[in-house]
């Protein structure tokens, strides 16, 4: 599959960045905090497969690579905005992403390019089973403005429609070997503590700034979404997270194209009107469950 760019706006109103989410506040900065972690993660994967593109042979691969950069920068800038609200109702949010920078500034100067390449794929794994949750569960979202669940439905519909770019570059230009699924397997376990204690931490600090997340309600609706036995999160990605260990896995293994089925009707919707905002917002998204 090549994936597009799609160059599309949210211009999200200022109110759309806080207490946005029904289950509560600490759920919201849950959220907000993956979007801080975001557009730096983002440059560091197209940073990594830069690397890569000038010495792939396949052309489909090549064009592939194009448009996946195109797809994250896209998602970074729409990201950054986002961002920038959260700054502007007074969270911390560009103090975050400046130890984020720090952190990914650190891993492109201690890192040989193939890890980095190993965490790009991890991340891009984990990432599109969680849009795949998203996409099935709206619940996940729910609440948000309008304006903002296009944008992460947009952000997870195309985490889908590339998820296996990445991969397909490490398997060309790193290999299948033994050593080449021990890096990749390795990068897997470290990416994903790496990961959640990243947002944990980002969540952490903006709760810390903004005293009505401590409501009781709001930590047991966070606990529950996450970790409830039949329906939690954590539950329902650790399958896919564990199909990522198996020697032959291939992200189309599991394949989910019919989840992007809904990518044209969004875009229509949000270049329907010069005025993307309001279009995005004259109609609440379409679940597809
Ligand atoms: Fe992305
Ligand atoms: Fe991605």
């Amino acid at each position: 599959m090549i994936p597009t760019r799609r160059d599309l706006k949210f211009h999200l109103p200022l109110e759309a960045a806080s207490h946005w989410h029904h289950e509560g506040a600490v759920l919201t900065h849950f959220i907000n905090a993956m979007s801080l972690t975001f557009p730096e993660g983002e440059r560091f994967f197209i940073h990594t497969l830069r690397h890569y593109r000038d010495r792939i042979e396949d052309p489909l691969l090549q064009e592939a690579v194009t448009a996946f950069i195109g797809q994250e920068a896209m998602h970074g800038r729409e990201h950054a905005e986002y961002n920038a609200l959260l700054s502007q109702v007074g969270l911390p949010a560009e103090e975050i992403e400046a130890e984020v920078t720090s952190f990914f500034k650190a891993l492109k100067a201690w890192l040989p390019p193939a890890a980095q390449l190993s965490i790009t794929i991890a991340q891009e794994h984990f990432t599109a089973i969680v849009a795949e949750a998203l996409l099935r569960d709206p619940a996940l979202i729910a609440g948000a403005d309008p304006r903002l669940a296009a944008l992460w439905r947009w952000h997870a519909l195309e985490e889908i429609e590339h998820k296996a770019v990445a991969f397909d570059v490490y398997e060309t230009s790193v290999g299948r070997s033994l050593p080449a699924y021990a890096l990749r397997t390795t990068s897997m376990l470290t990416t994903t503590a790496g990961f959640l204690l990243m947002v944990l931490w980002c969540q952490g600090r903006m709760m810390i700034a903004d005293q009505r997340a401590g409501a009781r309600k709001g930590v047991r609706s966070f606990l529950k979404v996450m970790l409830s036995p039949r329906s939690g999160l954590v539950r329902r990605l650790a399958g896919p997270w564990l199909e990522y260990f198996k020697p032959e896995f291939h992200p189309w293994d599991h394949d989910n194209g019919e989840l992007l089925e809904e990518m044209e009707r969004l875009v229509e919707r949000l270049n329907g009107s010069p005025d993307n905002a309001s279009a995005a917002a004259a109609e609440p998204l379409r679940a597809v469950a």
